[in-house]
């Protein structure tokens, strides 16, 4: 097989052909994208941190000037949101944005957060047990890092069924080469996403409660320090990214524990072990397989040239597999102790979230395994046709 990331196959099973890569092809152009693809562990960390490349070029040249066709004009609402957040943008204004949330979530903030995200998982799991299992997926792994973002972000409980939706239909133009009517999808859902955000920051800012949207939205009333549009791509990225990868890191560690039944044995022993084990799920069966970055300024990247104006696409997949960097790669091993894996990214993108998204995986796999410790597959779960946002289509378990 070869990389494809259209194919369902290839997306049940794409660590061969990443080892193929990393043994043979490192550095690789492919056709389709007209993407580099780069498989090795110390490229892509290396390229992570290199300011040659960027999320986007459009802080240092124009679209033509980059070689490059802006987006069609119906996708506007769509770019307007996605790039008024910091994970689209580069400094100085990246580093403006950014500052203005992260104390939110450092891990000594997110540390004090930990006794609500225990309780709602708690009951979830206790619920989920009750019931005799379901869909674990639907019914634990997504009602937990939803419930929490949008607490911190002050969204009405009534309202929070409409994240995911939204947050889903948003995530499809992050794929390689979306369908039309996905990119229809993506831009109608943008557009709504914002116009419900905005509303509730107009309202936020004449009654401030006791949220991020509220304290953002004062933000904006001080001056230069926040535009109306950059608060609602600050929301929109959080609402987002606040849950996607978290979702299916349960899901996809989940279905990895079933698949090695001696490490679930191990963790349900010594549940001490949780902290290792969630970094090693998160190694072993990567949640977001790929980022891409623009070259700014030419490159070379293991003997490879590559010039400014193509884009690199950094294969996280490969790169937690890479035998340089981990030990017998392979294997699923809960209490691995050096796991420098990439799955949150590095450099200044570096995932804001990290912190949070450990707290609530560590409390999500402990009340699980608390409330239902004979928890079993009840079904083969297929995954998703999506390569990037790599998840399950739902995993179905029996207490
Ligand atoms: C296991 C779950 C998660 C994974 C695997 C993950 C992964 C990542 C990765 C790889 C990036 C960097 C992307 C790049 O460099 O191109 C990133 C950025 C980001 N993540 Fe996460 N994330 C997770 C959970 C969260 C959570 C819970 C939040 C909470 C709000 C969050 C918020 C963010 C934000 C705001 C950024 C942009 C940071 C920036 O551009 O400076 N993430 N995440």
């Amino acid at each position: 097989m070869r990389f494809d990331p259209w194919n369902p196959e290839f997306v049940a099973h794409p660590y061969d052909v990443y080892r193929a890569l990393r043994d043979h092809d490192p550095v690789s152009f492919f056709e389709p994208t007209g993407q580099w693809l780069v498989a090795r562990h110390a490229d892509v960390n290396t390229l992570l941190r290199d300011r040659r490349l960027g999320r986007s070029y459009l802080h240092v040249a124009s679209h033509e000037e980059f070689g490059r066709q802006a987006e069609p004009e119906f996708q506007e609402p769509f770019w307007r949101v996605i790039r008024a957040g910091m994970l689209d943008v580069e400094p100085p204004v990246h580093t403006r944005l950014r500052r203005l949330v992260s104390k939110a979530f450092t891990p000594r903030m997110v540390e004090s957060l930990r006794p609500r995200v225990r309780a709602i998982a708690t009951g979830l799991a206790e619920e989920f047990a009750e019931r005799g299992g379901g869909d674990l997926l639907a019914e634990v792994a997504e009602p937990l890092p939803v419930t929490v973002i949008a607490e911190m972000l002050g969204v009405p409980e009534a309202d929070r069924h409409l994240l995911r939706p939204w947050s889903a239909d948003i995530c499809g133009m992050y794929e390689l080469n979306p369908s039309d009517e996905v990119q229809h999808t993506a831009v109608r859902a943008a557009a709504e996403f914002s116009g419900y955000l905005r509303e509730l920051a107009r309202a936020r800012r004449d009654r401030p409660g006791d949220d991020m949207i509220s304290a953002l939205a004062q933000v904006v009333d001080e001056g230069d320090r926040l535009t109306e549009d950059e608060l609602i791509g600050t929301c929109v990225l959080l609402l987002n990214a606040g849950h996607e990868a978290t979702v299916n890191v349960t899901g996809n560690g989940w279905w990895s524990l079933f698949r090695n039944p001696g490490e679930l044995d191990r963790l349900r022993a010594d549940p001490g072990l949780l902290p290792t084990a969630v970094e090693e799920l998160m190694r072993w069966d990567t949640p977001l397989q790929m980022f891409e970055r623009w070259v700014l300024e030419d490159v070379e990247i293991g003997g490879v040239r590559i010039p400014r104006g193509v884009e690199v696409a950094l294969l996280f997949g490969s790169a937690n597999r890479d035998p340089e960097v981990f030990d017998d790669p392979d294997r699923l091993d809960v209490s691995r102790a050096d796991n420098p894996h990439i799955s949150f990214g590095a450099g200044i993108h570096f995932c804001l979230g990290a912190p949070l998204a450990r707290v609530e995986l560590v409390e999500s796999f402990g009340a699980l395994l608390r409330a239902a410790p004979k928890v079993e597959l009840a079904e083969e779960p297929a995954w998703k046709p999506n390569y990037i946002i790599r998840g399950l289509e739902s995993l179905k378990v029996a207490v």
